[in-house]
């Protein structure tokens, strides 16, 4: 059985010592560097964008997991993919034409990723399920690090993975939003296989013991 994918989120790190973060990144377990643009519409805050990008693309070593919380994502398809996205999620809530954005994000050489608020039910999915790489389950409310999770994010997760064996679908579920050591081994349970973790990380003690710990936290159980 596969361990869980690990994606810390920079939004968490220190960004005046951006290299000596990255640097740790990569020396790390973890699998991708979650990468979270906030255009101060979609959500209440604004984060970072393409010359942060630039910066982190120079440094970091593990590929991009780009998370964006923004309002017309297809206007920037290309430049994130342009500046090294492995992959891209956009908000189901933000995309009117959701198979287009998805299927462009393909074309793009990356992987297709969906980011559903807590509110947004999974049943919008069923029937764009063959163009998505990825679910990124929103366990808070998108726009800032260090929230609380949402407990009902769990049986959402059960949900989506019956809905992804009844259609066949090998997409990953990806979690984000107050994940630590205290609930990542329910989420794998329930179904889960990628774990976004910003505060648990960073705000470690040790960040390289966190997510090794993290790496290592219980395997979801077979279904
Ligand atoms: C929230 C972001 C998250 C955030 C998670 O809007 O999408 O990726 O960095 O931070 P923690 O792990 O601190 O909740
Ligand atoms: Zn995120």
């Amino acid at each position: 059985m596969n361990r869980p994918l690990i994606a810390p989120s920079l939004l968490a790190a220190d960004f005046a010592n951006l290299q000596r973060e990255l640097e740790l990144i990569n020396r790390s377990e973890a699998d991708y560097l979650h990468f979270d643009v906030m255009d101060g519409e979609f959500v209440p805050n604004i984060s970072f964008g393409f010359p942060i990008l630039e910066a982190v693309r120079r440094h970091c070593q593990k590929p991009l997991d780009v998370h964006l919380m923004i309002e017309q994502p297809d206007r920037y398809l290309d430049d994130f993919a342009k500046g090294g996205a492995e992959v891209i999620h956009v908000h189901y809530e933000a995309c009117t034409h959701l198979h287009r954005t998805l299927s462009r994000i393909r074309e793009l050489g990356c992987q297709a990723g969906v980011a559903l608020n807590p509110h947004t039910p999974i049943t919008g999915l069923e029937d764009v399920l063959e163009q998505i790489d990825v679910v990124l389950i929103m366990s808070v409310n998108p726009g800032f690090g260090g929230q609380s999770f949402i407990p009902r994010t769990l049986p959402k997760i059960k949900r989506l993975k019956q809905l992804l064996i009844a259609n066949r679908s090998s997409a990953r579920i990806e979690v984000d939003g107050g994940v630590g050591l205290n609930n990542a081994s329910a989420l794998l349970d329930a179904g889960a296989d990628t774990l976004v973790a910003g505060s648990s990380v960073f705000g470690a003690h040790d960040p390289l013991e966190a997510i090794r710990q993290l790496k290592n936290s219980r395997q979801p159980m077979e279904v």
